[in-house]
């Protein structure tokens, strides 16, 4: 069966617990799944993962949480093909910032022109992001469903 990899990049851990609630939904959803902080992945790593969600906040002026800074410049700096990715971006951010989610929108972008393709257009959260989460899930995961035939 086709793995669902779950990769989330956090500072204050909002991203990392959406990221275990999409992984305790996949779960449910009889995916096998594993969660990776970005950490601890190199962008080679994605051109063999299949099938990704990312939820991911920003911090800064526009950054990458602290922990995903070096897998987002190594990914900036990669020609990595990573056609063989499909996958979905939930940002959170703060929309007093005036970089609204931009960390999420350019990993989308950053993702989408090494050639992986979107399961479902990316979503920028706020701080209020329960719902906003619930909505996203409730869209990537039968969007997921579809996939799984041709994946497995
Ligand atoms: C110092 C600081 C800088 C931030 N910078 C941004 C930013 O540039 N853009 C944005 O959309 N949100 C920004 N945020 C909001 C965070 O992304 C938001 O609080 C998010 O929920 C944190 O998620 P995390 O706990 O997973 O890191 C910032 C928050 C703080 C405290």
């Amino acid at each position: 069966m086709a793995t669902l990899h779950i990769y989330y990049g956090t500072m204050t851990g909002n991203a990392e617990s959406l990221a275990t609630r999409a992984s305790e939904r996949a779960a449910t959803e009889g995916w096998e799944s594993q969660l990776h902080n970005l950490a601890d992945v190199k962008p080679a790593d994605l051109a063999s993962a299949g099938l990704a969600l990312f939820v991911v906040s920003t911090w800064g002026d526009g950054e990458p949480p602290d922990d995903a800074r070096e897998f987002f410049e190594e990914l900036a700096g990669t020609e990595t093909d990573l056609s063989g990715l499909r996958y979905a971006v939930l940002g959170l951010g703060d929309h007093d910032y005036q970089d609204f989610n931009a960390f999420a929108r350019n990993l989308d972008e950053r993702l989408a022109a090494l050639g992986a393709q979107r399961v479902s257009e990316r979503v920028e959260a706020d701080l209020d992001f329960d719902d906003t989460y619930a909505q996203w899930e409730n869209t990537v995961f039968p969007q997921l469903g579809e996939l799984k035939a041709t994946l497995a």
